[in-house]
C-alpha cells in the first residue's frame, strides 16, 4: 500500500478542468451538478473533454461491434443500473477448478482464433470466457491515478502503434480502454491487430447492432454518419486510430459523475435528503473506521489494501504490479458510490448481498495477512446487527445516484443486442441473392437481407469453412481470394440472440 496523490499541476489548469463544466452547453442537465461535493475530475492536458468526443466515446462504449464477434461492448460488463458493474456473472476457476479459489467474473467472448473462428478454450471450451476478477465500476476510477483492482493501468499512455507517449500522466482510463479492446477473453479474437479493428470501424454502421438509442446518440446518428465522420467531428479529420478510440471513450467516462446522491444533497445542507437511519449509518461508517479507506467524498482513498478475503497465492493483486511482497493480495479500495446497485461484491464476487459484504468485516474469519487500518483502529468486530442495518441503509440509499439507477442522462444508454429477447423467436431465414463480381485480384460479394429480415443484426461470412468476416453491411470485398481452382463462401444471418439462419452458399470456380 502507498499513498497516492493525484497529479495536481497548477500551471496546467486544463489538467484539473472539470469535465462537466466543459459540456455545460450540451444540455441543461449538467447545470444541476453544481452542488457536487466531488472534486473536479482530473483531465489529462493532452485529452480535454469536448462534447464531440463525449458523443463519439458514448457510441464506442456501447457498440458491440468493437468486439471481434459483435456480441460484447464495454457497456456489456459496465451497466449503470448495476452500479457500473456486470449484472451477469460467470465462474472463473482460478488456479484449480471447483474449489474455494473460484471467482465470479464477467463473461466476455468465446475464444476466437486469428480468423475469428470459435476455438476450444482449455478451461471454457466453446462457452464465453470469464474474467478472473469481478467487473469494477467504470465510474469508480475517475479520480484514480491508476485503474483496475491492482492498479495495473497506469497514468502514462503510449500510442500502441508507435510507442510514442500520447499522455504523460493521468491517462489510466485511456490505457484501460485499450486493455479491454485487446483482451482475448473480453473483446478480441486471438492476435487482433489495431488495423483490423480500425478497418472494421471504417465500414461499420455506428451502433448498428444496438437499439433504443438515447436522445443524444439518436441526434448524433440521425443522418447515418459513419465512424469516419464522427472521428472527424471529434478530432478534426476522419482517421480512426487506437489513440483516438481511447481518447473518446475516456472523455465519455470522465463526464459520468455520480454526484447527485442523497449524501451529496445532505452535505450541501439539505436536511431532508437522508433518512434518520441513513444518518445513523453514515455516523457508524465513521465510528467503525470504514471511512479511513472508503474516504468521503469519493468513498475510496484509491489506495491498496488486503482486507484478508483471499489468499495472495490465489491472486497476488497489487504485488503483481509493484513486485513488493508487502503488497501481496492488496487491491484498490472500491468506491462505495452506487454500491447498492451492484449485484456482487469484492474482487472475487463472492458476496451476493451488501449485508454479506458488510458482515465480512465483523466475522473475524479472515486471513492473518490482513492489513492494518491506516491511521489505526480496529475492524468492526463489535458491530451490532442494528448498526449493520444502518450502514446497509446508508450505502444502499444514500450513496445511490438516482440517475445511475434509472439510467437517465448522462447515464442513459442504448439496448444491447444480447439484452433483446430474441432467444424464443424463430431463427432468421437465409440471406437472398448471394452473388459475386470479380475484380482484378479481388471478389466483391453482395447479398440482400432475408425476405423477412426482422431481427437480423449481422452476417457471418465464411470461406471454405473458415469465418472471414462478421458484418452488418450487405457486401464485402474479399481482397485476398485463394488461388485454388474453386472456393465456397457460406453466409449466415444472425438475430440479436445469435440464432443463425440456414446458410446461403456460393461456389466460385476459376476458369482453367
Ligand atoms: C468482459 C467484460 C468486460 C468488458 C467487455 C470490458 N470490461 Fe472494463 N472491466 C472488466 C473487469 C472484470 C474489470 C476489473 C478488472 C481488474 O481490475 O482486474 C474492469 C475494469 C474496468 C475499469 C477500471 C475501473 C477501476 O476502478 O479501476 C474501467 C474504467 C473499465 N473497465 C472500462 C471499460 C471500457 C472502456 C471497456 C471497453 C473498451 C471495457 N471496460 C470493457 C470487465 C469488462
Ligand atoms: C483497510 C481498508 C478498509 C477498511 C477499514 C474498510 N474497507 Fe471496505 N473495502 C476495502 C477493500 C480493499 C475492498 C475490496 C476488497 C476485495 O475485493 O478484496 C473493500 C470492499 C468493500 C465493499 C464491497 C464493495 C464492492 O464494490 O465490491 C463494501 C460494501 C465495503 N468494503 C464496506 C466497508 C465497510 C462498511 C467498512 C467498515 C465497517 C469497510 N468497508 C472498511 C478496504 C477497506
Amino acid at each position: 500500500m502507498r499513498t497516492i496523490t493525484m497529479r495536481q499541476d497548477s500551471n496546467n489548469a486544463p489538467l484539473i478542468a472539470q469535465a462537466a463544466a466543459l459540456t455545460v452547453a450540451a444540455s441543461a442537465c449538467w447545470l444541476t451538478t453544481a452542488v457536487a461535493a466531488l472534486p473536479p475530475v482530473p483531465v489529462p492536458v493532452e485529452n480535454p473533454v469536448t462534447e464531440e468526443k463525449r458523443i463519439l466515446g458514448k457510441v464506442l462504449f456501447w457498440d458491440e461491434q468493437l468486439s471481434s464477434d459483435n456480441t460484447v461492448a464495454c457497456g456489456t460488463c459496465h451497466v449503470p443500473a448495476a452500479g457500473g458493474g456486470d449484472p451477469r456473472s460467470g465462474r472463473h476457476p482460478g488456479i484449480d477448478p471447483g474449489t474455494i479459489d473460484d471467482v465470479r467474473g464477467s463473461p466476455g467472448i468465446v475464444s476466437l482464433d486469428s480468423h475469428g473462428r470459435p476455438t476450444e478454450h482449455p478451461v471454457f471450451g466453446f462457452e464465453r470466457q470469464v474474467t478472473s476478477r469481478l467487473s469494477l465500476s467504470n465510474f469508480g476510477s475517475l479520480w484514480a491515478s491508476e485503474a483496475f483492482w491492482d492498479g495495473s493501468a497506469a497514468g502514462e499512455f503510449r500510442d500502441p502503434l508507435t510507442g510514442r507517449v500520447a499522455i504523460e500522466a493521468g491517462g489510466a482510463l485511456e490505457n484501460q480502454a485499450l486493455a479491454a479492446l485487446s483482451n482475448e477473453a473480453e473483446m478480441a479474437k486471438h492476435g487482433r491487430t489495431w488495423q483490423e479493428l480500425t478497418t472494421k470501424l471504417v465500414r461499420a454502421t455506428p451502433l448498428g447492432v444496438a437499439s433504443d438509442l438515447p436522445d443524444d446518440l439518436a441526434t448524433a446518428l440521425r443522418d447515418s454518419p459513419g465512424y469516419p465522420k464522427l472521428f472527424a467531428d471529434a478530432f478534426g479529420d476522419p482517421a480512426i486510430t487506437p489513440v483516438r478510440i481511447a481518447f473518446a471513450i475516456a472523455s465519455y467516462e470522465r463526464t459520468l459523475l455520480p454526484n447527485q446522491t442523497p449524501w451529496d444533497r445532505h452535505q450541501a445542507g439539505d436536511s431532508d435528503a437522508m433518512s434518520e437511519v441513513e444518518i445513523l449509518g453514515w455516523q457508524a461508517m465513521q465510528d467503525f473506521q470504514c471511512v479511513k479507506c472508503h474516504e468521503a467524498p469519493l468513498f475510496t482513498n484509491n489506495d491498496y489494501f488486503n482486507i484478508g478475503l483471499r489468499r495472495a497465492d490465489y491472486d497476488p493483486g497489487r504485488q503483481a504490479v509493484t513486485g513488493d511482497p508487502e503488497d501481496a493480495g492488496e487491491v484498490r479500495v472500491p468506491s462505495l458510490r452506487n454500491v447498492g446497485l451492484r449485484p456482487r461484491f469484492m474482487h472475487t464476487g463472492e458476496f451476493q448481498t451488501l449485508g454479506a459484504a458488510i458482515g465480512f468485516y465483523r466475522t473475524g474469519a479472515v486471513l492473518a495477512e490482513r492489513d492494518v487500518i491506516p491511521g489505526g483502529g480496529n475492524y468492526a468486530f463489535n458491530m451490532s446487527n442494528v448498526t449493520e442495518g444502518d450502514i446497509r441503509a446508508f450505502l444502499e440509499n444514500a450513496l445511490t445516484d438516482p440517475r445511475v439507477r434509472d439510467e437517465r442522462f448522462p447515464f442513459d444508454r442504448p439496448a444491447l443486442r444480447t439484452e433483446r429477447h430474441g432467444a424464443d423467436a424463430l431463427p432468421p431465414v437465409a440471406p437472398r441473392n448471394f452473388g459475386a463480381t470479380a475484380g482484378e485480384n479481388s471478389l466483391t460479394l453482395s447479398w440482400d437481407s432475408p425476405a423477412d429480415n426482422t431481427g437480423v443484426v449481422d452476417y457471418v461470412l465464411a470461406r471454405d469453412g473458415s469465418v472471414i468476416a462478421l458484418l452488418t453491411a450487405t457486401s464485402f470485398v474479399d481482397a485476398d481470394p485463394p488461388l485454388a481452382s474453386s472456393v465456397t463462401y457460406t453466409l449466415l444471418a444472425r438475430d440479436a440472440a445469435q440464432n443463425e439462419s440456414p446458410p446461403a452458399r456460393l461456389t466460385i470456380s476459376r476458369a482453367q
